[in-house]
């Protein structure tokens, strides 16, 4: 499902971010990658989510080869890549809905699809109430959720997310850490980067750890 064979990433001549990287994730698994600061998490999601490229090696996303996509096609794969943020990044002029609508938008679905799909999303963060609010009218823990609802939305083939509750308190925290749990469990394919191992604990999933961009061997 996901393959990362020997990827390498250097930002200048300096010392690499990421070197000779290798794993594989299965399909419906979740994955927490843990590390210190600088430890190169949040690169290894950017090349996942195609921002940046690797220097060396090859990422296989289902079919896709992502280290040699052209840069036509990065939109096309995008929508396979479903990711949640650190600070949200909701847009301030649009509804929790419209913010879950817009990939779908960007697709070309239709009005009733749209309505239909980002309601089902809603739902399943416990936000149908909110649906009409802005982002300004919502919690931190809440704006997440909307997060997590316009990630999933197009039910992608795997759902990255870089730090997601380096906002919150704890007890956001901890409801954040379950409800992506229970959306792995219906399926989706889950990596999250997080350097709080004390609330991956109770998961006892498997766990990447990268050392000053070396991946650590893995403990189970
Ligand atoms: N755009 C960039 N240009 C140059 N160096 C970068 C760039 N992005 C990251 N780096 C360097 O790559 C290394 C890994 O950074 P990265 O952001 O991946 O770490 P991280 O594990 O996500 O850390 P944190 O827990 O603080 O978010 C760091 O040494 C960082 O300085
Ligand atoms: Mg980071």
């Amino acid at each position: 499902m996901l393959n990362v064979e020997g990827v390498s990433k250097y930002y200048g001549q300096r010392q690499a971010a990421l070197s000779n990287i290798s794993f594989r994730i299965d399909k419906g698994e979740m994955v927490f990658l843990t590390g210190a600061s600088g430890a190169g998490k949040s690169t290894l999601l950017r090349l996942l989510y195609l921002e940046e490229k690797p220097s060396a090696g090859r990422i296989l996303l289902d079919r896709f080869d992502l280290s040699r996509i052209s840069k036509r096609k990065i939109p096309f794969l995008r929508r396979h890549v479903g990711v949640i943020f650190q600070d949200f990044r909701l847009i301030p002029e649009r509804t929790a809905a419209e913010n879950v609508a817009l990939t779908l938008e960007v697709l070309g679905k239709s009005g009733r699809e749209i309505r239909r799909k980002t309601d089902e999303a809603l739902n399943l963060v416990g936000l149908l109430g909110k649906r009409n609010n802005y982002p300004y009218q919502l919690s931190g823990g809440e704006a997440q959720r909307v997060s997590v609802a316009r990630a999933v939305v197009n039910e992608p083939l795997v759902l990255l997310a870089d730090e997601p509750t380096g906002n919150l308190d704890e007890q956001n925290s901890r409801e954040l850490l379950e409800l992506l749990s229970e959306i792995n469990m219906r399926g989706a394919t889950t990596i999250i980067a997080t350097h709080q191992v004390q609330l991956t604990a109770k998961y006892a999933k498997r766990t990447l750890n990268l050392v000053s961009g070396i991946l650590e061997k893995e403990t189970r």
